[in-house]
């Protein structure tokens, strides 16, 4: 984590606030791709993750912005109530977990209300790179949606289509058959996203070319499946025995071995770590089905084993 000063903090809806971030060093800040994200420690043991708004200025300051929701575990509450101009608080490195397929000719990017901020900074490196994309961005009315006038005046306007509600039009429409050649984007509530999927299968899309982001937790499986299982650090060889009501991060963490983690409900990816021998019972949101099919990393924050032992490289 390092340190970066609240710059400026705009009302860019009545519910979501940006935030410019500069840093506090006075040195240039990170660069990152498309899709990263950073933490942002909130307060004491409040970390959050979120998006980066590419920008021209991306190494003077990072640009974030948060949608208030007093549902939430209370991230986003604190970041609009008690992040204030001139505070200086702590951000992580900026991480990539929903990076644009370097082979995609055409992509489709859909966006629904706050999941605008990644889906924004691949526009802007699509433009860049000369691609082929179209932008969809799905809000309640105009005065819900953030970056309204940026994103209707900007230098790939053409290619943006706002849907407000009442006037949609199907996904399944817009998406059009599957394109061996093109990727589809998405980020956004799990409902809408999962719309958005949906709409692609129905139009015999490959899974593979099917990409989201997800910083909420989905529901997770039933703890009657849970099952109590053995872990190897193959690194020391010791042996961990992770009970029933016990995540593998516990085990680990009370065996005093240090791991790098953020959000424990696997969302955020800190956590993952290679496994080399077993089979894990994924329960995340973060990897791709295709990285859990592999079954070469796991997130012990949140999954589990199906086999009676984990062997993992730590
Ligand atoms: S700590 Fe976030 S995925 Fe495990």
């Amino acid at each position: 984590m390092f340190e970066v000063i609240v710059k400026r903090k705009i009302e860019e809806t009545h519910k979501i606030m940006s935030f410019e971030l500069e840093s506090a060093s006075g040195q240039a800040l990170p660069p990152f791709e498309a899709g990263s994200h950073i933490d942002v420690k909130v307060g004491e043991g409040l970390i959050r993750q979120y998006s980066l708004i590419s920008h021209e200025q991306s190494d003077k300051f990072y640009k974030i912005a948060v949608l208030r929701d007093a549902a939430s575990r209370g991230g986003s509450v604190a970041m609009h109530d008690d992040v204030n101009v001139g505070q200086t608080i702590s951000i992580s490195e900026p991480r990539n977990l929903f990076s644009l397929d370097s082979t995609c000719q055409r992509a489709l990017l859909f966006a629904g209300g706050i999941g605008i901020t990644p889906i924004m900074s691949m526009a802007v490196e699509l433009y860049r790179n000369n691609k082929a994309f179209e932008l969809h961005y799905y809000t309640r009315s105009k005065e819900d949606t953030a970056f309204y006038e940026q994103l209707s005046s900007c230098e790939f306007a053409s290619n943006v289509f706002f849907h407000f509600d009442g006037e949609e039009k199907a996904a399944d429409k817009i998406i059009g058959p599957a394109d061996k050649n093109a990727h589809l984007y998405t980020c956004g509530p799990a409902g809408f996203m999962d719309y958005i999927f949906d709409s692609a299968r129905f139009n015999g899309w490959d899974e593979a070319h099917l990409h989201k982001e997800n910083f909420k937790a989905e529901p997770i499986a039933d703890s009657a499946e849970d099952r109590p299982f053995k872990l190897i650090l193959s690194r020391t060889g010791i042996e961990l025995d992770v009970a029933v009501d016990q995540t593998a991060l516990d085990a680990i963490d009370d065996a005093g071995i240090e791991i790098d983690m953020s959000c424990e409900m696997g969302v955020c990816g800190t956590c993952i770590t290679r496994v080399l021998e077993g089979q894990p019972d994924h329960r995340d949101s973060v990897l791709t089905a295709a990285q859990k099919a592999q079954n070469d990393v796991f997130t012990p924050c949140c999954s589990r084993a199906k086999s009676d032992t984990l062997i993992i490289d730590l």
